[in-house]
């Protein structure tokens, strides 16, 4: 199986364990870090539906938690005809430990259906470098 593979099935078995009873949208998402590792997440919705969370959210956390810090690449995937590309929010949440040439790979069920840069995704965005020489 190649890494793409892993990352794929990682995604899919993380999505199926997504608690999204308000919206029935489930979402998993898993990123590898450079070094191979592969941490997972999925939405986690809530009666106070602001609280919720996105699965990119959930799968960086594993990360941090880990020990790990960067997004070598990463995949979401949804559900439905629609392309689920990341939300705005988890754009910068990508954004934070992932580079502009970082591949975001979009995927259903079926497969990946289209990969993105971070640039693509998230234009001349803010993140740490903006806050050195302050
Ligand atoms: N969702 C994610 O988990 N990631 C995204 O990037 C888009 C949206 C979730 C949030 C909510 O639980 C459900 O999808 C419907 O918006």
């Amino acid at each position: 199986m190649s890494d793409l593979d892993a990352l794929f099935e990682a995604a899919r078995a993380i999505q199926a364990r997504a608690y999204a009873p308000y919206s029935r949208f489930k979402v998993g998402a898993a990123l590898a870090t450079p070094d191979g590792r592969i941490f997972s997440g999925c939405n986690v919705e809530n009666a106070a539906y602001p609280v919720g969370t996105c699965a990119e959210a959930g799968a960086i956390s594993a990360m941090i938690a880990a020990g790990g810090d960067r997004i070598a690449t990463i995949v979401v995937m949804g559900e439905g005809a629609h392309l689920v590309t990341p939300c705005g929010g988890c754009r910068q949440r990508i954004r934070e430990f992932a580079a502009p040439d970082t591949i975001i790979h979009v995927a259903g069920p079926d497969g990946i259906r289209r990969s993105f840069t971070l640039e693509e995704l998230l234009p001349h965005s803010f993140g740490p470098d903006n806050l050195i020489d302050r």
